[in-house]
């Protein structure tokens, strides 16, 4: 399923039409401070996205609750038309509060509300991928997805959705998910220091389903170890290179999303696909996440 390039091979979504580069680029970032409004440097945001698409990534992770509507519109602004090959995965199941929180918005007419929101912020007939977000930012929440994902399903009937993920699932929400229409990623919370998923993970390898980390460099506060400090300078890396580095060698349905603003640390990024760590390094960066020792 895998094939080595220097976007760190590719990866085909279960049973889909659609083959993307294991490095891609999440798009949270380009709305401004607190994920809210526009950014700062809306040009800047524009050459990030450019650059990414140029540097040959095929999978930008947006929401049209990101600003709200402030990434896709940049995306749209920055990208379209889009070119052949380019997948925009989205997410709804959110919304953002006046006093900028985020409300899970899984009802009937949010859901299909949130899909003609992408749909006319970015531009397109059909969205490539979606994304049910429920749980919570931090885990998965118990309890069940039928309502909402089927609102989903009904969507995708109709052709507004080519094909459904989940994000912030367990697996009981996954394997009821997949009674109702097929999963072909998920999206939940995991990098180097936060390691929950490790057995989910391999579980979704063998079924062919991609895994999307979200915060795969520790999100608002990012990662910060010895340990990966110590890794990237026997590479003559940077720390997030190793911690990338690492999700890419940790399992081959692993797909990156990392997020900046910064068309260097883009860059950066997307250098972390051919670093090769050896056992070692792997063996004591494994020690981070299992909580042994110091970070
Ligand atoms: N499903 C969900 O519930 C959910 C939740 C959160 C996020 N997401 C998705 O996951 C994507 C990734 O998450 P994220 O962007 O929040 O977190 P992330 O990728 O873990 O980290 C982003 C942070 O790291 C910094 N950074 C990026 N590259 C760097 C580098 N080379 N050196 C130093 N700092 C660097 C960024 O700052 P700069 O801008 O300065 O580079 C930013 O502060 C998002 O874009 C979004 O699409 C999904």
């Amino acid at each position: 399923m895998t094939k080595r390039t220097d976007l760190g091979g590719s990866f085909t979504l279960a049973g889909a039409s659609i083959t993307l580069n294991r490095m891609g680029y999440g798009a949270m970032q380009l709305a401004g401070p607190e994920v809210w409004g526009p950014p700062r440097d809306v040009d800047g945001a524009i050459a990030v996205l450019r650059e990414a698409v140029t540097a040959g990534i095929n999978q930008i992770d947006t929401s049209d609750f990101y600003g709200p509507h402030v990434t896709n519109q940049i995306i749209k602004r920055a990208l379209h038309p889009y070119p052949n090959g380019l997948v925009i995965v989205t997410k709804v199941g959110a919304r953002r509060g006046d006093d900028k929180s985020w409300i899970h918005a899984l009802s009937r007419q949010e859901l299909i509300d949130a899909i003609h929101d992408n749909l006319r912020n970015l531009g397109l007939d059909k969205l490539d991928v979606v994304n049910l977000r429920v749980g919570g930012l931090m885990g998965p929440s118990e309890g069940s997805i039928e309502e909402p994902l089927t609102v989903l399903a009904e969507l995708k009937h109709q052709g507004l959705i080519r094909h459904v993920g989940l994000s912030n699932v367990n697996r009981e929400q996954l394997a009821e998910g997949q009674r109702i229409t097929e999963i072909v990623c998920v999206q939940n919370l995991y990098n180097v220091a936060h390691r929950n998923d490790d057995d989910f993970i391999d579980d979704l390898a063998g079924q062919g389903i991609a895994y999307v980390p979200f915060f795969p460099l520790g999100g608002f506060s990012p990662l910060q170890s010895s340990k990966l400090q110590a890794a990237a300078t026997s590479l003559q890396a940077t720390p997030m290179q190793v911690a990338l580095a690492w999700l890419l060698q940790r399992s081959p349905n692993i797909l990156l999303i990392p997020g900046t603003s910064s068309v260097k640390h883009l860059r950066e990024n997307l250098k972390a696909a051919t670093l090769q760590l050896s056992s070692e390094i792997i063996a004591n960066l494994d020690s981070i996440g299992k909580g042994l020792g110091q970070l």
